[in-house]
């Protein structure tokens, strides 16, 4: 078989972990950002995620898409829960509603774990249901998996559910409930550089690589998504981009005072902590 016997190993790898037959190898998880949304248009519409990744958001903006972060109503609140990084899923339903008003969402991404919202992780019950949600609405369903390992562990010591599985199982399992996933592997200790895209049938064609090096094409002016305060800088501008912050970006929670952490086990449940006086700041918009 031609090819490095080294890509094949790992190769099998992704294919055993994640359940994808189709497994491309990239330097950085952006690289697989670049190449998916570039390959699986996501022009004039919008991406929903519980929370986009810096380099999501400028991959989607560049590609010409609108990323809108919808996080659950958990990740607002001081008060501990197991898994924050579940997104909200009456806001899922209601942007892949067919008549809902606004641009169409092109992709739903989970973030796992979510860690432009702190790093918290996401349960396989709500992985469940948006899998279903976005299966019925007939949108491509993505884990961005950076720290997918590190998910599968926390999910093992949280979910009552998953009370002696090992986290290779449940990693298994949530990748499976996806139609394609992006992994950095430079995170939980996989290595110094590297990741791969797992892309679903339809991006696998042989001209996607071929894609991501070409200039994304110039898209018509972005149609104004209904989240948004104002309109997503126009893509392959020569300008540098101006990313732009919409209202349902998250706002980071209120962190605890240092003295009530406990670092044991910080989503059992503890006095409501004091909200901090700090301004909260947009996520990753600048
Ligand atoms: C959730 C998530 N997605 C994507 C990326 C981008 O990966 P890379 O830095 O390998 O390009 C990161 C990197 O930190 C990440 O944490």
């Amino acid at each position: 078989m031609p090819g490095a016997r080294s890509y094949r190993r790992f190769e099998d790898v992704v294919r055993e972990l994640t359940g994808h037959k189709h497994v491309l190898p990239v330097h950085q998880g952006r690289a697989a950002e670049r190449i998916l949304f570039n390959s699986l248009p996501v022009q004039r519409r919008i991406t929903l995620s519980d929370g986009h990744f810096d380099t999501t958001i400028a991959n989607v903006l560049l590609a010409g898409g609108e990323p809108v972060d919808i996080p659950g109503p958990e990740a607002r609140e001081a008060a501990p829960h197991p898994f924050k990084g579940n997104l909200d899923l009456d806001r899922l339903a209601e942007h892949l509603d067919p008549g809902h008003r606004g641009p169409k969402a092109a992709r739903v991404i989970l973030t796992v774990t979510d860690n432009a919202g702190g790093g918290h992780p996401v349960s396989p019950d709500h992985a469940r249901k948006v899998a279903e949600l976005a299966r019925a609405a007939g949108v491509p369903f993505f884990l961005d998996a950076a720290r997918f390992a590190e998910n599968a562990h926390l999910i093992t010591r949280r979910d009552p559910a998953a009370r002696g599985r090992t986290a290779a199982e449940v990693a298994r399992e949530l990748f499976r409930l996806a139609d394609g996933s992006w992994c950095s592997m430079k995170k939980d200790a996989f290595g110094n550089i590297g990741g791969f895209l797992t892309p679903p049938r339809t991006t696998n064609s042989p001209n996607a690589a071929a894609t991501c090096s070409s200039p994304p094409k110039a898209a018509p002016a972005t149609a104004a998504c209904p989240d948004a305060t104002s309109k997503p800088s126009p893509p392959a501008s020569p300008k540098p981009l101006t990313l732009t912050t919409s209202p349902t970006a998250r706002t980071p929670p209120p962190r605890s005072p240092p003295s009530s952490r406990t670092p044991a086990c910080p989503w059992s449940p503890r006095p409501a902590a004091t909200p901090s006086t700090s301004t909260p700041q947009p996520s990753c918009h600048t």
